[in-house]
């Protein structure tokens, strides 16, 4: 039911995972930040089970528009920034007891072709989250060629990366490339034809792009940060993750902050680390249920992480040893 609404437009964004998200930070009280507010499924969530304020954080200043209409029932309990979570300890109303993450695009962005983000819906080839900064179309029209194909590689797991960055720089050669079909269609012919059940062609290198445009895995690394300078001790961050490499970075960030990667030796005895700055709640990655799956499909490679901050001070973490690829899509090699 739910994800036929979603499809007719009547619900924006199906929360993914609200319900394992509440059980694992459970008491909610006192003050949360969501810096990832999209339609907003969070916010609500977290205010309906007991936060006694939540800010809302979003980069697309469309979503926070969109909640104009439900965010007054909640008074002064709801506040809307708009920004970025890489800088959420400065948006934040005080000492936070809780901080939510649901990383990637919502389904509103995705849905609407003007947004840029789909390669099945004919749209200017934007991508660009926060509607301002350079657009897909400018990063697709200028980069060089090794730079696409890193970005290509290391954003999207894309092994035709060099196939598919000669062919963008040939197609842009005759002409600029402009919409969403038109890369889709550029990308499709460098790969073979997808078999039933497999995903469209251009679908690692959207992601990818995107990732590119909107540089989401710094602002990652710097958020996790923040997030860590900005709870109080004994206050919870849980993260949802939507693929591989994001994944990724957020396991290795409480791996290091909890201390675990000091015991990743598995012949030495485990013990506890004095210095760990979060202990995890979930022990392994959470993921959807068969009832979440076949409500909502798009949950289907959704992953929430969740730990407690403990009361040792924040230290900083290098974005390389989080795993984030060395090079830099902005700089030096156009
Ligand atoms: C998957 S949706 C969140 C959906 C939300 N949990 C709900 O239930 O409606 C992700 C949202 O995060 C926003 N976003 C992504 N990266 C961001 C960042 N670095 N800072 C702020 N917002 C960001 C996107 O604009 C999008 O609206």
């Amino acid at each position: 039911m739910a994800a036929r609404d979603q499809e007719i437009g009547r619900i924006p964004h199906i929360p993914v995972l609200l319900g394992p998200l509440l059980a694992a930070v459970a008491p909610v009280e006192g003050n949360w930040l969501d810096g990832t507010f999209g339609a907003g499924g969070y916010a609500r969530g977290l205010l309906e089970a007991g936060a006694a304020r939540v800010t809302g954080v979003d980069r697309d200043p469309l979503a926070l528009q969109m909640a104009a209409d439900w965010a007054g029932a909640y008074g002064d309990r709801l506040r809307l920034v708009a920004g970025n979570f890489a800088e959420l300890d400065a948006h934040a109303d005080g000492p936070l007891d809780g901080v939510v993450l649901d990383l990637g695009v919502s389904s509103m962005q995705l849905d609407r072709a003007e947004r840029g983000f789909s390669f099945q819906k004919d749209g200017p080839l934007d991508m660009r989250m926060s509607q301002e900064g350079e657009s897909a179309a400018d990063l697709v029209n200028s980069a060089g060629e090794g730079l696409l194909a890193d970005i290509l590689y290391h954003y999207g797991e894309e092994r035709a990366s060099g196939r598919i960055a000669r062919a963008i720089v040939e197609a842009r050669a005759v002409e600029q490339i402009t919409t969403t079909l038109r890369l889709a269609e550029i990308v499709a012919k460098c790969l073979p034809r997808p078999k039933p059940g497999q995903s469209h062609p251009a679908t690692r290198s959207f992601q990818a792009i995107r990732i590119a445009v909107n540089t989401e895995f710094d602002s990652l690394a710097e958020g996790l940060q923040a997030a860590e300078r900005a709870l109080k001790p004994g206050g919870r961050l849980a993260v949802v993750t939507f693929h591989s490499l994001e994944d990724r970075i957020v396991k290795r960030f409480f791996q290091i902050a909890s201390g675990a990667e000091a015991n990743a030796n598995r012949y030495a005895p485990a013990r506890a680390d004095s210095a760990a700055r979060f202990e995890m709640i979930t022990r392994k990655a959470v993921g959807p249920d068969a009832a979440e799956l076949a409500a909502n499909p798009r949950a289907r490679s959704a992953k929430l992480r969740v730990a407690r901050r403990t009361a040792v001070p924040a230290a900083r973490i290098a974005p390389a040893a989080l795993g984030l690829p060395e090079f830099q899509p902005k700089k030096g090699r156009r």
